[in-house]
């Protein structure tokens, strides 16, 4: 692999052992995936925060960087914790939880992440990460990486969290993988016959898509999606979060739709094809049997403010029986709060959460068994990482379950 005098430096300990060992990291991953020279990158996003998932040796680990003043180089973003860092409480975490958790965000915010101030979120790109087309950055979380390049046409691979870490501090990665023209072209044509309308929908379609394409990027064509849709963000957030989640695509193009299919033929030579006739079954294969419902969970991905209208708009005046909980980022948090939905969720006996994701975090230890999801993601880690029962279905049905208590048909 070429490297820069800058580079070497790094590498033979001349700029102390945190660069030392982050330069390590990024050179084996770029041997490892036939790099031939490292690139600057535009922003860094670092998963591996939630401390139900670090546990001790995670945080010694984050914290020993830390003390060697490890600095990152990039604007630098954390993906979610597992609690709100400041209403924990009225989530159920116990203090000594709160203070390990605290103890991460703390180690990276000493690195300089968030200039200090980290912001726990899976869409940095609604709070002001916004890379552009072409532009290579170091993603790590997997719905922000099929963001990135599908919708925004910028160049990530996804990193792993140390991986991630290691880019932060050099501001480079390695060239392979998707930052490289040849590897952005879809190997998979996807004929769409179903009609999926919500974000659900898109969601569900997503879990299908994702099962059968493995690594593949498809090229969806007879999608009705255009960018006068209010929400096609919202629609394609979905669509990506669950294709990453069920499979591992991290890049998908729609036709007239995302960036790289509007400059161009994106369909490489000897493409597959595949067509998909229903969405139903994607809804199924992430619900468990039962009615028993005991949360409703939304914002996976973190919801945007005109997710968070179209709620508040639902449940005003209700009183719900079961808790809806809905995950954002904290300065998503502060405008909707600021535009008066916090209050009218808070009235019907829902709540907007800041930082967190359910699918980090100990939700048994917090009382809950049975969550009812909008997200094809969220219902696949409530299920695979949380150890919780999950009913993935349409908005209208989780909100339902939150008035009536219990999953209807
Ligand atoms: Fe975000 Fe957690 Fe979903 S990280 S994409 S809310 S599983």
């Amino acid at each position: 692999m070429h490297l820069t005098a800058e580079e070497r430096s790094w590498l033979a300990g001349d700029a102390g052992p945190a660069l030392r060992r982050a330069a390590e990291i990024v050179v084996a991953l770029g041997k490892i995936y036939g790099a031939e020279r490292l690139i600057p990158v535009r922003s860094v996003q670092i998963s591996g925060v939630s401390y139900r998932n670090l546990g001790p040796a995670g945080l010694d680990f984050l914290q020993r960087w830390a003390a060697e003043s490890a600095q990152v180089r990039v604007p630098t973003t954390l993906n979610p914790a597992a609690m709100d860092l400041v209403n924990w409480r009225r989530q159920g975490f116990d203090p000594d939880f709160a203070e390990k958790q605290q103890a991460v965000i703390d180690a990276f915010a000493r690195m300089g992440v968030g200039e200090g101030t980290p912001v726990p979120t899976c869409t940095p790109y609604l709070v002001g990460n916004v890379p552009t087309l072409g532009e290579h950055v170091a993603w790590a979380e997997s719905s922000a990486v099929s963001y990135a390049n599908s919708v925004l046409g910028a160049r990530t691979n996804r990193e792993g969290g140390p991986g991630a870490l290691a880019a932060a501090l050099l501001g480079r990665t390695g060239a392979y993988g998707l930052h490289l023209d040849e590897n952005r072209c879809a190997t998979l044509r996807v004929k769409v016959q179903a009609v999926p309308e919500t974000i659900a929908d898109y969601s569900a379609l997503g879990a299908v898509i994702g099962k059968a394409a493995g690594q593949h990027v498809p090229f969806f064509v007879g999608l009705s999606l255009t960018r006068d849709d209010p929400l096609w963000r919202e629609k394609l957030k979905a669509l990506g979060a669950a294709m990453a989640a069920t499979g591992a695509v991290a890049l998908y193009h729609v036709a007239d739709v995302t960036p790289e299919a509007r400059a161009g033929d994106v369909l490489a030579a000897g493409h597959e094809a595949l067509t998909i006739n229903a969405l139903l079954p994607g809804y199924a294969m992430l619900s468990d049997p039962g009615n028993a419902v005991d949360l409703v969970w939304v914002g996976c991905p973190h919801a945007s403010l005109p997710e968070i209208a179209r709620i508040t708009e639902r449940v005003a005046g209700q009183r719900l029986t079961v808790p809806l909980w809905i995950t954002c980022a904290r300065p998503v948090l502060e405008v909707a709060t600021a535009q008066g939905h916090a209050a009218t969720l808070e009235a019907a006996g829902a709540r907007l959460i800041a930082d967190a994701c359910m699918a980090i975090a100990p939700a048994q230890t917090l009382g809950f068994d049975t969550v009812a999801t909008p997200s094809a993601k969220g219902a696949f880690y409530l299920r695979n990482l949380a150890g919780v029962a999950a009913h993935f279905g349409p908005l209208e049905r989780c909100l339902g379950a939150a008035i009536k208590g219990r999953r209807t048909a």
